[in-house]
């Protein structure tokens, strides 16, 4: 089926859409990357579970001792949860939905949660075709030190058909390549100038605009940018 596609950029005017719209129009192809950067609390995450429907094989990585995202994502999605990639089960139908989550009770065990990650990620390099939810970017990159995997990821993985969707509060400090490797930006409210000046300095299309867009988004609305075609649109969802 045909789809519509996004307007192009203007310079006064992006458009908006709800988020089922901007779905019927979204592209997104197995091995783009995605790549969500907002404050705590903006919604990163629950945009980023609406797209991974679209993937027929995606690993979340499950890295706090806690955490009711991935444990939504195993009750109510029916993701299998695995302790080390070695527990993955057989493959019986053409999709395969995990949560990746090594025990995390004590704070020595981060190393444990180090090999466990680290191995998965090679497994699924080798392999191809997996799309990864790495919804804490900076914690993989300087806590389990992951930035050089993962910067293989963002510069090999699509010829690979390796999807990373990464998420991140910190905008200047994961790695430049989660912005200029991937494909498909969204950006939510920011204020804070250290943040602002990492989107500024993102170079090349509309630089300085995606920066001011950034500084006035309206709550539970994304900045979505296409790093490729240069398109630009605003979603709009849920309740906000
Ligand atoms: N569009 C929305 N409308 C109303 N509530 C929303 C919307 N998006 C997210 N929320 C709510 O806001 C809260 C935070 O959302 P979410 O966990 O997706 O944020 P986040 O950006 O991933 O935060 P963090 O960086 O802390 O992980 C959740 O309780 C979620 O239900
Ligand atoms: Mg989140």
């Amino acid at each position: 089926m045909r789809r519509r596609s996004l307007h192009p950029p203007a310079a006064d005017a992006i458009p908006t859409y709800q988020l089922d719209a901007f779905l019927d129009v979204f592209r997104w192809r197995q091995g783009e990357h995605v790549s969500f950067i907002g404050p705590t609390g903006s919604g990163k995450t629950t945009l980023a579970k609406q797209l991974l429907h679209r993937r027929a094989y995606v690993c979340a990585l499950a890295t706090k001792p806690a955490d009711s995202t991935m444990t939504g994502l195993i009750r109510k999605e029916r993701y299998k949860r695995i302790r080390a990639w070695d527990e993955r089960p057989p493959l019986v139908r053409a999709e395969q939905r995990l949560v990746l989550w090594p025990p995390f009770r004590r704070p020595e065990d981060v190393a444990d949660q180090q090999v466990a990650i680290d191995r998965a990620l090679r497994e699924m390099f080798v392999a191809g075709g997996w799309t990864v939810f790495a919804d804490e970017l900076y914690y993989l990159c300087h806590t389990l030190k992951l930035t050089k995997l993962l910067e293989t990821y963002w510069t090999q993985g699509r010829s690979l058909g390796l999807s990373l969707v990464g998420g991140t509060q910190r905008p200047a400090h994961v790695p430049l390549f989660a912005y200029d490797q991937a494909t498909h930006l969204f950006f939510w409210r920011d204020n804070d100038e250290t943040n602002l000046r990492r989107v500024a300095g993102l170079g090349g299309m509309s630089a300085a605009q995606i920066r001011d867009e950034v500084t006035r988004l309206p709550k539970h609305t994304a900045l979505y940018v296409n790093t490729r075609d240069g398109q630009l649109a605003k979603v709009k969802y849920g309740r906000g």
